[in-house]
């Protein structure tokens, strides 16, 4: 996903952009750029590649100005080049956009007749040359950046400096997030309020259609109709550190290993089924179905979710693809259905629409949220944050775990609500996760030793059941996302019904087992599985280590604490595990290919 950084001040901007580039890095990227305004000119310099090789082409140029917009680019239109990297200009103008401008071909074409000079294969260019074209025609800034906005259709937030104004930056939101601030340093805006710590202790986060107007005095807003607009602050997190990776070599490592403290923060911040039920819109005992909607990692948790709902709540549950929920087609509602949306981010593209699906359906919903001034945050009916403090690599891990303790607390809250047994103890053993979990990190040399024996694997089967299998999918895609190694998770009774002739000796199998109902049947499984040559991997408690060390290559001990946490715990084993072998396979492990943190395009 794309970031945006801007400010306005008394003194050289450059650096001051450069360093929130830095800060917006782990959104995922392929090019930066930024555009500052020089003895009355706007200068652009762009690179491909990190920050960084910015950095050295912009102390080449040494820009003074006290004006200036920056952008680093996750390539949707175009592929990363100089060309295509923004700022993009047009005469007088320059802009840095985040998301898509849908109609851009028919905008392209009308602006080349009017005389407009593409460089670009972007969809982002055509936003300057709108911005001119109107200004040309005697509309002031504000009103020609609001007009560039609806000629466009599509999501997009945009900043942008003109010749016309030198101390004015100007930005328009609708659909990506947009945070603009005012302190000591100037005027400021960014994609992520948290990228301005240290800058600014509050930002204001910007409505849909609302267009800004920010200045080294102050800022103005107008909403959607051109009204002048006050808008909710945020404290901007001051963990400024969240951006820098502390004493661990990758944000990755350091956020795997902040999970005790984020799973203590939240059994603090919920301690009773009141702290959850007073933050909901609707009560549970008049819910008889859950829906749970989310993407990749959110989805697994969305999932594991589903079968404590039942099992624990006594309410039936679905669960959705978000990018699926959106189109698919749907029964008619039905008095008493609900709907939880995760989200790390809140701003995921196919979680909005699948949110605004559900709201449209009249359907409440309840967000589970990281960031909760997020699109979702704000938008849904009711919101619990996660906690879990800012997440920097893209790969999900302490959020995952914050998401699993967050429903774990909502579900017993309505199982509470609705008078169902056994809370108490299901409750005492969500209290020895935090425990279990420093344990689990102590144990990592041993998972160094199985990343050491799988690391040249040119593929990996995991396999679970029960709620072990939803940590099965999960624990592939941690492999996979930052190792590039081809992993697949499977119900492991599912194994025998055509995967199973994945199966060689090549292939490490990393089989999920614990004590409790499902044990025999997962052993059957594993011992199918050892049969045909698997090289496995058991991941499990005391009995299955006993149990099934005749067939184990490596195993790693997850303490038992009881079935209900079981998958909490399951899960952070396999985090190291795919961190330790994208270490080993020299990959930059906080910013895999191809990856965003938040995907804020469909
Ligand atoms: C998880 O490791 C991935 N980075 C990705 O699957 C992520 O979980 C997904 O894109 C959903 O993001 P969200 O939680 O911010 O909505």
């Amino acid at each position: 996903m794309c970031g945006i950084f801007a400010r306005v001040a008394t003194e050289p901007v450059a650096e001051t952009l450069i360093e929130g580039l830095k800060r917006l890095e782990y959104r995922g990227y392929d090019s930066a750029g930024i555009a500052t305004l020089e003895d009355g000119g706007i200068s652009r310099v762009c690179a491909v590649g990190k920050v960084e090789r910015l950095e050295a082409a912009v102390r080449n140029t040494a820009p003074h100005g006290h004006i200036g917009i920056a952008h680093t680019r996750w390539a949707t239109h175009g592929a990363p080049s100089e060309r295509n990297a923004h700022p993009h200009m047009a005469p007088g103008v320059a802009v840095v956009h985040n998301g898509i401008v849908e109609n851009h071909r028919e905008l392209r074409t009308s602006l080349s007749e009017r005389g407009a000079q593409f460089k670009s294969e972007t969809d982002s260019e055509v936003i300057p040359w709108l911005i001119s074209s109107r200004m040309q025609e005697g509309l002031a800034p504000m009103e020609a950046i609001r007009q560039a906005g609806d000629d466009m259709h599509g999501s997009f937030a945009i900043a942008a400096i003109s010749e016309k104004e030198p101390d004015l930056l100007r930005a328009l939101r609708r659909g990506s997030p947009l945070a603009v601030a005012h302190g000591e340093a100037g005027g400021l805006l960014a994609s992520d309020p948290n990228a301005l710590a240290g800058l600014a202790r509050e930002a204001i986060m910007l409505e849909d259609g609302d267009s800004a107007e920010i200045s080294r005095e102050g800022i103005q807003i107008l909403d959607a109709r051109g009204q002048k607009a006050m808008r909710q602050s945020v404290r901007v997190d001051e963990h400024a550190a969240a951006f820098q990776p502390g004493p661990y070599v990758h944000h990755m490592l350091r956020e795997i290993h902040e999970q005790p403290e984020v799973v203590s923060r939240i059994l603090e911040a919920y301690p009773s089924a009141g702290s959850i039920l007073g933050a909901l819109s609707f009560d549970f005992r008049r819910v008889n179905r859950v829906t749970l909607v989310a993407c990749g990692t959110s989805y697994y948790a969305a999932c594991l979710a589903r079968r404590w709902f039942q099992e624990i709540a006594g309410i039936h549950a679905e669960v959705a693809i978000a990018s699926e929920y959106r189109y698919e087609p749907l029964a008619s509602w039905q008095p008493g259905e609900v709907a939880i949306v995760i989200s790390q981010s809140g701003e995921t593209a196919d979680t909005v629409g699948a949110m605004q699906r559900l709201k449209s359906r009249s359907i409440p919903v309840l967000a589970l949220v990281n960031q909760p001034a997020s699109t979702i945050g704000r938008e849904a009916d009711c919101m619990l944050p996660l906690l879990a403090g800012p997440e920097i690599g893209v790969a999900s891990t302490k959020a995952f775990t914050a998401q699993l303790t967050v429903l774990a607390q909502v579900v017993l809250a309505a199982a509470q609500r609705r008078g169902q047994p056994g809370i108490g103890l299901l409750r005492a053993s969500l209290h020895k996760v935090v425990d279990s979990i420093k344990a689990l990190l102590h144990n990592e040399p041993a998972v160094m030793d199985v990343a050491e024996r799988i690391q040249q694997a040119q593929s990996a089967v995991f396999v679970g059941r029960g709620s072990l299998f939803p940590v099965a999918m999960e624990g592939a895609l941690k492999l996979k996302e930052i190792s590039y190694i081809h992993a697949e998770g499977f119900a492991a009774g599912e194994l025998k019904h055509g995967p199973i002739a994945l199966i060689d000796s090549q292939t490490p199998v990393i089989a999920l087992a614990s004590s409790g109902p499902l044990y025999e049947k997962t052993a059957s499984n594993i011992r199918e599985i050892a049969a045909r040559g698997g090289r496995i991997v058991l991941v499990g408690d005391r009995t299955a280590l006993l149990g099934l060390s005749d067939v184990s290559m490596q195993a790693l001990t997850v303490p038992h604490c009881g079935e209900f946490v079981q998958p909490i715990l399951s899960t952070i084993p396999l985090q190291l595990l795919a961190y330790h072998v994208a270490v080993l396979r020299g990959l930059d492990v906080d910013r895999p290919r191809n990856l965003a943190k938040s995907v804020t395009v469909e």
